[in-house]
């Protein structure tokens, strides 16, 4: 065996023998010559094994070694145009690990998406899957990126928890200890404690909610980030909020553009994600739907995805609907002081019919009203009784946001639906694998 070198770094080694291990994606045989594929998740290499190279025993084993057998393949890299990636491995050495048991479940072949779901732990292997999830990781360090150079500091906040931030209608029960407890819907509310102790916060987790309707925009786990930060406002959310927007794009443009090529993905879309966004109040909203789709939406009304769909048609990049009315929106929401059916929220919508990816706004300062939410939207007191102490020791204005990682995902990749946006879905008819 020669030094162990993964795929990306094959052309630091031109000319030199070294051992790449990997996978068998496939391999085409011309009797004394084989031409074999192999994948380390880094990239993909042709490796050339010609009879008189390598010893009698290693031709044969390659030549009935089922796909997706575990090898190590040992040879000279060499330069190579027509091949993907540009390198080829001429084999002076061949050892399988591992030979597959039974043949490869995924083949060529188009297969239904059930099937392709019931064997996600295999599907992850494929070109498609390694070009969004690489997309993914990227977005979540360009966002991690942004919010530590601002300023912002990370504070992990808990996810099993005695109240919903969200409302109640899709919070994962728990057992704690014999008592009741809740997966997290999000962070914000430890985050607003967290924003009271150190100024400008954020929190990036799993969340969870039981979404009991099947779309492709919800997931029952998915990722959030969210920034909050004391002495911030709506506007302040929405300049922030663009800022990170346009930067995580920009970067996923910049850093994964091969990605993007194997997704065949759109990118003059991307290449406009550019702050500042366009904001319209959802009184304006109401004004275009009226207008363009559903003449009699009445006022007060969620809009659903259609209506999202037909907002963001007006423009060529996000948009900030803001200002909803308050007794849509959840508990916490500050009401405008000049208009208080409306409160100081606002939603991102992704351009191309990918709809809200941002919800956010400034959060009520003040205890009395607090009190007063708790109990219109049926919420016990005690577990928020923490809650509301941040309202009685040096309560101040603040904002902040949550983006869902696997919306953002869907909609710079360009997918159908976010189940191929993390890495095992789940969702209400979706635990395995
Ligand atoms: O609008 P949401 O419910 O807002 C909150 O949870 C706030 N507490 C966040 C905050 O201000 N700190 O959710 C925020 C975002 C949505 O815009 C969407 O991108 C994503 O989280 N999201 C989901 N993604 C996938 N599946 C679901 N079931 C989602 N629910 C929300
Ligand atoms: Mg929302």
């Amino acid at each position: 065996m020669a030094k162990i070198v993964r795929i990306e770094a094959l052309g630091q080694s031109q000319e030199q023998t070294v051992t790449v291990q990997g996978w068998l994606a496939d391999k085409t045989d011309k009797g004394k010559l084989q031409f074999l594929r192999v994948r380390d998740g880094t990239g993909v290499i042709q490796a050339t094994l010609f009879h008189k190279s390598v010893s009698p025993e290693a031709f044969e084993a390659a030549k009935h070694a089922p796909q997706e057998s575990s090898v190590r393949v040992t040879g000279q890299v060499r330069a190579e145009p027509r091949a993907p990636g540009g390198y080829e491995l001429s084999v002076t050495e061949f050892e399988i690990v591992q030979a597959a048991r039974d043949e490869y479940p995924i083949t060529p072949k188009e297969h239904g998406i059930e099937f392709l779901m019931a064997h996600r732990h295999l599907w992850l292997r494929s070109s498609r899957q390694h070009a969004i999830l690489r997309i993914r990781a990227t977005i979540i360090q360009a966002t991690r990126h942004w919010l530590d150079t601002n300023g912002f500091l990370l504070v992990d906040t808990p996810i099993l928890t005695p109240a919903a931030v969200e409302g109640t209608t899709t919070l994962f029960e728990t057992d704690f200890y014999g008592e009741p407890a809740f997966l997290t819907q999000s962070g914000q509310l430890y985050n607003e404690a967290n924003a009271m102790a150190f100024g400008k916060v954020y929190c990036f987790g799993p969340t969870f909610r039981a979404e009991k309707s099947k779309t492709r925009r919800h997931l029952s786990e998915f990722w959030m980030v969210e920034p909050e930060w004391a002495f911030g406002t709506l506007d302040d959310y929405m300049n922030v909020a663009e800022q990170m927007v346009s930067h995580v794009a920009q970067t996923v443009l910049k850093e994964r553009a091969a990605e993007l090529a194997v997704l065949e993905r759109d990118t003059t879309c991307l290449e406009k994600i550019v702050a500042p966004f366009p904001r319209i109040s959802y009184d304006e909203a109401v004004e275009i739907i009226r207008a363009k789709g559903d003449a009699n939406f009445k006022w007060g009304d969620d809009f659903g995805a259609p209506d999202e769909t037909l907002i963001s048609e007006q423009f060529d990049r996000p948009v900030f609907v803001h200002h909803y009315p308050t007794a849509m929106k959840a508990f916490y929401m500050a009401p405008d002081p000049q208009r208080p059916e409306v409160c100081l929220s606002a939603d991102l919508l992704a351009p191309e019919g990918y709809g809200e990816v941002i919800g956010g706004g400034q959060r009520s300062d003040n205890l009395e009203y607090l009190e007063a939410q708790l109990e219109k939207h049926h919420l016990p007191r005690a577990p928020y009784e923490w809650y509301l102490d941040l309202r009685k020791y040096g309560s101040v204005p603040h904002c902040g946001f949550g983006l869902g990682v696997e919306r953002t995902v869907a909609w710079l990749c360009k997918l159908d639906h976010v189940r191929e946006t993390i890495s095992f879905p789940r969702m209400m008819d979706k635990m395995y694998p």
